[in-house]
């Protein structure tokens, strides 16, 4: 069977874009047909300023959320990253495998440590290794698959190039990853700024469908959403992003082909109301099962405790393994 491993990062409340971008295929494809991991990394969460107690509960509530969603910890496997030491373990070896510029190189670093330097602040060492760690949890399941979206494209670029080079000079270690995107909706945009990615935790709430958003609230953002001033609903993405966000994510929710859906809409209003309702429809399962979950700690703890032990398992002979490779006495 193919081995899947994929994470969430507990910065933010989970939105529409993980749930279209990722998580809805782990639910619904990723755990059916493949050995699959899923890791909320609560250490990546270290990476920005952040409050120990926030983390805390964001951790808890993505991995209840995953649940709520419908990962079956019958078929799949769901821990957090800090409860299996391995990660850490192997970010180090990537550490010693990846050079300062290639690190540097990174897009989500670039935007990440501008914004904190904006503001003001300092910008943490972890955030510029974070794709050494990223790599790690990656690398130590022998992953043959990673799906995730479209944002996680060139941290994953550099996963494959330390895992060739690891491997060429150290001998066969690791198993080359492939990446996977969804066909539709593998970048969903801000309601409110749809240049930009829909992401978790940005300020501005206004653009951002969380996924425990009351559906009153789901239909205020999207029908607040901004478009543009032509009236027509045409499908170009370069041209009219605001429109062709909401097309992919009725794409998503409905099936069918943005280009497509949107001959069958005269105006922005209507195309509005049925992204609405099709994004409510959608998210109603998994909220209304996570409160029931949220009530029930005890169980999404004993879940996460056996999700690491078995996480710790498959983990600990590769690494031990590439330990021994560089030259350590594993
Ligand atoms: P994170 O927590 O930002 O996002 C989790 C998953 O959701 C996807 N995603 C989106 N997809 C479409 N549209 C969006 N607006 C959107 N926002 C987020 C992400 O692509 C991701 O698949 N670094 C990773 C977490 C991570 C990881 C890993 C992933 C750590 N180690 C190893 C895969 C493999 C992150 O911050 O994801």
């Amino acid at each position: 069977r193919a081995r899947i491993f994929s994470g969430v990062k507990p910065t933010g409340h989970l939105t529409l874009g993980n749930y279209l971008g990722a998580m809805r295929r782990w639910v619904e494809e990723d755990q059916h047909r493949a050995d699959a991991l899923f890791c909320v990394v609560d250490l990546h969460a270290l990476t920005v300023e952040h409050e120990p107690a926030r983390v805390r509960r964001l951790t808890r509530q993505a991995a209840t959320l995953l649940l709520a969603a419908g990962l079956d910890p019958a078929r799949c496997t769901l821990f957090v990253q800090s409860q299996v030491d391995e990660h850490l373990r192997l970010s180090y070896l990537m550490e010693c495998t990846a050079s300062d510029g290639e690190m540097r190189r990174m897009i989500q670093y670039r935007e990440k440590a501008a914004r904190e330097q904006a503001r003001g602040g300092s910008v943490r060492l972890s955030l510029l290794t974070y794709p050494a760690l990223m790599a790690a949890d990656v690398l130590a399941y022998g992953t043959h698959e990673v799906p995730v979206g479209e944002d996680q494209a060139q941290h994953l670029e550099l996963t494959r190039d330390l895992a060739g080079r690891f491997n060429e000079r150290y001998g066969a270690t690791f198993v080359m990853p492939k990446v996977t995107h969804p066909a539709v909706a593998a970048r969903v945009m801000d309601l409110q700024e749809p240049t930009s990615k829909m992401g978790k935790s940005h300020a501005r709430t206004a653009g951002i469908v969380y996924l425990l958003d009351e559906p009153e609230v789901v239909r205020k953002k999207v029908m607040r959403a901004v478009t543009d001033t032509a009236s027509e609903v045409v499908y170009e993405r370069g041209e009219r992003p605001g429109v062709a966000n909401l097309l992919d994510v009725l794409a998503a929710c409905t099936g069918g082909e943005p280009a497509r859906l949107a001959e069958g809409y005269a105006s922005y209003g209507a195309l509005k109301r049925d992204v609405a309702e099709a994004v409510v429809e959608l998210l109603r399962p998994a909220r209304e099962r996570h409160a029931e979950l949220a009530a029930d700690p005890r169980y999404v703890d004993g879940v996460l405790r056996e999700g690491a032990e078995r996480a710790r398992a498959l983990a600990r002979p590769r690494v031990d393994a590439a330990y021994r490779a560089v030259g350590l006495l594993a």
